[in-house]
């Protein structure tokens, strides 16, 4: 298939992007490059041997939605664009709100005007409330979002959601990820964080190579095994594949249809912290601090309706996320600007 893949520059995009070409399918990508370089598409290049047809620009922008749709004959859009710090979304919320809502609507309207009316989008795990029972469901709860950027997530999952119920010829695949982790194996694609990472496992990285002095472990008095926050690892290659699974279901059915795509698996920081440091032989120079506002103790995923309904499931484990990780940090210590 030719598969448009918005955000296809970033971090979980140029991955799948690797997948659907060794799957045998034709990404092509648009990309502000806002949180991106186009480097990742040249080095998905070199992974694949296949160069990618790609588009800078802006979501947002109709004309060049327009120019995309007349110059490619596309068979369904994933739509990875979007901005995505939690804390930046708390900061300035009308950046999060236009950017993921407006660019949501724009594709949906060009897409239903050229007849192509398939998409995958990237949710989130956060758009559970708090309140559920693990693991989680696909029915449990949602709503409650603690931040913008959850709303977002949520706010699109109905627009989309609306859009299938009012016209039966569009296929809406939510997936909601729990928390990618690690690179591709060859080290040349992964996760380049602007700034502090916000987030466990690049700043683990990050500690390790001696860019951060010590990790802030958040909280050690969470009702877990060992007291720190507990959460569903899931390995980017994994949620790529998961992708292109996500487009083979599209392809063949009607409607909406939600997804988790998480191992089903929760480890604690210090187990991640511990994982990483067997994998690699590396020592990650931790504190213990507060714990950090809006953390849930433990969020893990049920990941049984992927299984069955999509015949996907995770295959790679907790030492492959810790090895790929430092594998693409070490390569790259600063990421796509070496
Ligand atoms: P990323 O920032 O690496 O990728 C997003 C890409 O979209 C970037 O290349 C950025 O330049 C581009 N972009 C943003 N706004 C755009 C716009 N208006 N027009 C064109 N391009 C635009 O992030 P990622 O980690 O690869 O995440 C991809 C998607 O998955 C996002 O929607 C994110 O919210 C969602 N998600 C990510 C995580 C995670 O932990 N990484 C978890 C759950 C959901
Ligand atoms: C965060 C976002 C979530 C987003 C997800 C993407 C919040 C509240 N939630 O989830 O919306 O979908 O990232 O992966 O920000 N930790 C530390 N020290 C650190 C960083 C993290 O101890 O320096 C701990 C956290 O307290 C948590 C775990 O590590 O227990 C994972 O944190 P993180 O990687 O930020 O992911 P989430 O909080 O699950």
């Amino acid at each position: 298939m030719n598969v448009l893949v918005t955000g296809g520059a970033g971090y979980i995009g140029s991955h799948t992007c690797v997948e659907l070409i060794e799957a045998g399918h034709t990404p092509i990508v648009v990309d502000n490059l806002c949180n991106s370089s186009a480097k990742s598409l040249d080095r998905v290049k070199t992974i694949t041997g296949k160069q990618i047809m790609f588009y800078e620009g802006d979501v947002r922008d109709e004309a060049l939605l327009e120019k995309i749709f007349m110059e490619n004959e596309l068979d369904c859009v994933i739509h990875f664009a979007g901005l995505k710090a939690v804390g930046e979304s708390v900061a300035i919320p009308l950046s999060y709100y236009d950017n993921n809502l407006c660019s949501t609507m724009t594709l949906c309207r060009v897409m239903a005007k050229h007849g192509v009316k398939k998409i995958v989008f990237s949710s989130s795990a956060t758009v559970y409330s708090g309140d559920n029972e693990m693991p989680l469901k696909e029915t449990s709860k949602t709503g409650n979002c603690t931040n913008p950027y959850g709303w977002t997530k949520y706010m699109c999952e109905q627009i989309l959601r609306d859009i299938a119920k009012a016209d039966a010829q569009w296929s809406v695949v939510l997936l909601r990820y729990f928390n990618p982790v690690g690179a591709h194996a060859s080290g040349m694609i992964g996760e380049h964080p602007n700034g502090i990472p916000n987030n466990l496992m690049p700043f683990i990285s990050q500690t390790a190579i001696g860019k951060r002095e010590k990790l802030s472990v958040f909280g050690n008095d969470y009702d877990t095994h060992d007291g720190t926050g507990v959460r569903d690892y899931i390995h980017v290659v994994d949620l790529a594949k998961g992708h292109v699974a996500a487009i083979g279901y599209a392809e063949g059915n009607k409607g909406e249809a939600v997804f988790n795509l998480g191992t089903g698996t929760g480890y604690s920081v210090l187990d991640m912290v511990k994982a990483f440091e067997t994998a690699n032989e590396i020592k990650v120079p931790y504190v213990i601090a507060p714990r950090r506002p809006g953390d849930l103790a433990t969020c893990y995923a049920d990941p049984a309706k992927s299984r069955e309904v999509l015949g996907w499931q995770a295959t790679l484990d907790q030492t492959d996320m810790c090895r790929d990780t430092w594998h693409w940090q070490s390569k790259n210590p600063n990421g796509y600007d070496d």
